[in-house]
């Protein structure tokens, strides 16, 4: 049990953040009153706010003695592109971070930074600093970030900067789910219903989206359509015509001569069969994703993905015979019982394949799904992910993929990150708008949120859809009235 007690500030959320960092899988009280005489590790958290000074402060007491204090003046912080709200955050966390790190033995390769988005943190300095140096001078000792983990922040910043500016205002894009799967994989906690036999459901799912999105038509009129992404889920495992029927809507609503790319995450391929994949590319879709997670096969029986490596090899050839433009193949770093070899086996293999596009994550044990119930031991996993990472990075680069979209999950073994890698111009457009925030994301079906973004002064309304089925089908009316609302008044 780790103790926080906390005074003149209220990052309560932020400092539970980073303490579970240092100490994963530790029960964390934050209490009321200061109680030194504890024999647990107790963390005070000061922030001292006068007229003349402001002082971020950490004590920390093990046994009732204290065993280490930093202070941080945080008048002496000015960095250029970062609130002051922002820097006394910082402040904050750093002294937590210092005054931490010399207790444990592992590495905190983030820093400071608790956030899922951490290239909007370089992006923001850079907008701010000509000076590259600079801006990983600042991730470095104003975040405590580790440097090569600075660097490819800046990497991917630079590289994502050509898809998001100049801003436009009245660009968006469009994210379409569909929340059904063929069976349950064990680690995941995605809103996914199994199709089964009842597919009434799915039909009357795929009328109430189809009506949504018309309704969205409506309401964009004059607005340019970027970028779509039918995810879920898996849209393939619902009938061809169904999918058919979405892709169409789509089509004939929008100016489809003026959208940039159309992704669709075929997902499982157990889901895939020469009828579905050319139905896609008649569609001229021209991403989809067909995603082994693994390529060992006691692996992907245990994690439940109903569907044999050979599959994976067959879906993934069709497809590139029918001609698709980007395939991406979405990998799962952590999962149960795999090591380097492993993970070296499952590279190796997709290099044969040679996809387009590679999205390297990191298992997150999601509350929802049956792995976090079964409570498994990932620690040996957890101490092996950064070097898993580093050989996905090392493959990356051999096969001719750079990394150009990165984003964090709570709950992730090791807290490291998902990085996205493309060959040269294959980028996922999508994937960049809607990590970086930079571009109105309209999302239509069950879960999806809407994020409205305002250029003129950075700012972003959400709304999310019900996440119940039966609340989505029964009050569509609703939702299209609050978009509307949202967006044009
Ligand atoms: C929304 S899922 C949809 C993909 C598709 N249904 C499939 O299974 O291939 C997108 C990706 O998230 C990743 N994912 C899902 N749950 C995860 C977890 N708990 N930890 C890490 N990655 C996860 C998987 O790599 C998956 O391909
Ligand atoms: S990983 Fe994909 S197929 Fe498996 S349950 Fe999640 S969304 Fe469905």
């Amino acid at each position: 049990m780790i103790k926080v007690f906390i005074e003149g500030h209220s990052y309560k959320h932020d400092l539970f953040e980073l303490i579970r960092v240092f100490f994963p899988g530790e029960e964390i009280e934050f209490i009321n009153e200061d109680d030194t005489d504890t024999e647990e590790l107790l963390i005070h958290s000061s922030l001292l706010d006068r007229a003349d000074y402001n002082l971020a402060c950490s004590k920390i007491y093990k046994d009732g003695n204290l065993i280490k204090e930093i202070i941080i003046n945080i008048d002496d912080i000015h960095i250029q592109g970062i609130s002051k709200s922002r820097i006394i955050k910082n402040a904050i966390k750093k002294s937590i971070y210092d005054s931490l790190i010399n207790l444990i033995d592992g590495e905190v390769p983030w820093g400071i930074l608790t956030g899922i988005r951490p290239i909007k943190v370089s992006h923001d300095l850079i907008n701010n600093n000509k000076d590259i140096y600079e801006v990983k001078r600042i991730l470095m000792d104003e975040f405590r970030i580790h440097k090569d983990k600075a660097q490819l922040m800046i990497d991917i910043a630079m590289s994502q900067r050509k898809h998001i500016y100049p801003l436009v205002e009245n660009k968006y894009s469009l994210y379409i789910g569909i929340p059904f799967c063929p069976s349950r994989c064990s680690y995941c906690s995605f809103p996914a219903f199994a199709v089964g036999n009842n597919y009434d459901k799915v039909g009357r799912y795929v009328d109430t989206l189809i009506y949504e999105i018309k309704g969205i038509k409506e309401i964009m009129e004059g607005k340019w359509l970027n970028t779509v992404y039918i995810g879920g889920g898996t849209p393939t495992s619902i009938k061809s015509r169904d999918l058919e029927r979405v892709i169409a809507t789509v089509k004939e609503s929008f100016k489809s001569e003026d959208i940039r790319e159309f992704t669709v995450e075929a997902g499982r391929p157990d889901t895939l069969d020469m009828e579905m994949l050319k139905m896609i590319k008649s569609m001229e879709v021209d991403r989809i994703s067909i995603n082994p997670q693994t390529m060992n096969p006691k692996t992907l029986e245990k994690i439940g993905r109903n569907h044999d490596i050979k599959s994976i090899i067959s879906s993934y050839n069709m497809a590139k015979d029918l001609g698709f433009d980007i395939i991406n193949m979405d990998i799962i770093l952590g999962l149960a019982g795999e090591d380097l070899k492993d993970v070296a086996y499952t590279l190796n293999e997709i290099e044969k394949l040679d996809p387009e596009n590679l999205t390297v994550h990191t298992l997150a044990l999601k509350r929802g799904s049956r792995l976090f119930n079964k409570n498994e031991n990932h620690d040996e996993a957890s101490n092996e992910i950064q070097r898993m990472l580093k050989l996905t990075e090392a493959k990356a680069a051999e096969i001719g993929m750079f990394p150009y979209y990165l984003y964090r999950q709570k709950q992730m073994v090791g807290n490291l990150e998902n990085i996205g890698y493309s060959k040269l111009g294959k980028e996922s457009i999508y994937n960049i708008s809607m990590m970086e925030e930079k571009e109105t994301i309209i999302g239509a079906g069950l879960g999806a949120v809407s994020k409205i973004y305002n250029p003129k002064d950075n700012t972003i309304k959400r709304l999310p859809n019900f996440k119940g089925l039966k609340e989505y089908l029964n009050r569509m009316d609703e939702l299209i009235e609050k978009k509307k609302n949202l967006i044009i008044r």
